[in-house]
């Protein structure tokens, strides 16, 4: 972590309440050119910014590299009230900044920042060959609830995922 800094990526006077998202969009190659690529991404930003929760946006940023090396954020999984502190977890470190820390660093100041919120339970849903993310998961107190079957479909291929949360022990307790 030795020269990153991570910080919220929520709104700011500069970005306005989407500047994670743009960040995102900057970090992950997503379309950048053209009018009808600039409808997409803003579009985009705006599923984006509705469908995550405004507190506890993160962004881990390399002042050496200049930009975002990786973020973090939550989107609630239901609606209903009975659910409300229930939240799933969105964590992604680019490329050449894997395995230095940075996506264990902002996990812990994520679940930090939802137990700050009022979030009692995380979820993340995760590839059974991401070995990575799974580990990541686990060191920081996830547990696995199981694998489901066949519960996505990606390039027209069905796929199982692992179920992992976290319950927190010190908010609903
Ligand atoms: C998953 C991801 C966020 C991990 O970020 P990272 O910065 O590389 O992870 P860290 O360096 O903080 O490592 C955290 C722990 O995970 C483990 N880990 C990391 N990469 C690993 C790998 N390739 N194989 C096995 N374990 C690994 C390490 O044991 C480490 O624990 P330690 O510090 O005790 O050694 C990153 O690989 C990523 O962005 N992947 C693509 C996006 C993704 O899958 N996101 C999760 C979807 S919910």
């Amino acid at each position: 972590m030795r020269g990153l800094f991570c910080g919220k990526g929520d709104r700011n006077e500069a970005d306005g309440s989407r500047g994670l998202g743009v960040r995102t969009l900057n970090l992950f190659g997503r379309p950048r050119h053209g009018r009808r690529d600039l409808r997409n991404r803003g579009a985009f930003l705006g599923k984006w910014d509705e469908s995550h929760l405004s507190v506890s946006r993160l962004v881990a940023v390399s002042p050496s590299e200049d930009g975002v090396v990786g973020w973090a954020a939550l989107a609630r999984v239901s609606s209903r009230a009975v659910y409300g502190g229930v939240a799933e977890v969105s964590v992604y470190v680019a490329d050449n900044f894997r395995a230095k820390g940075i996506g264990k660093a902002l996990l812990k100041q994520l679940i930090a920042a939802s137990e700050q919120n009022g979030i009692w339970t995380l979820q993340a849903s995760v590839f059974p060959e991401n070995i990575a993310s799974l580990a990541l998961h686990k060191i920081c107190g996830f547990k696995v609830v199981g694998t489901r079957q066949r519960i996505g479909i990606v390039n027209g291929i069905w796929r199982d995922t692992v179920l992992l949360e976290r319950r927190s022990e010190i908010v609903g307790n």
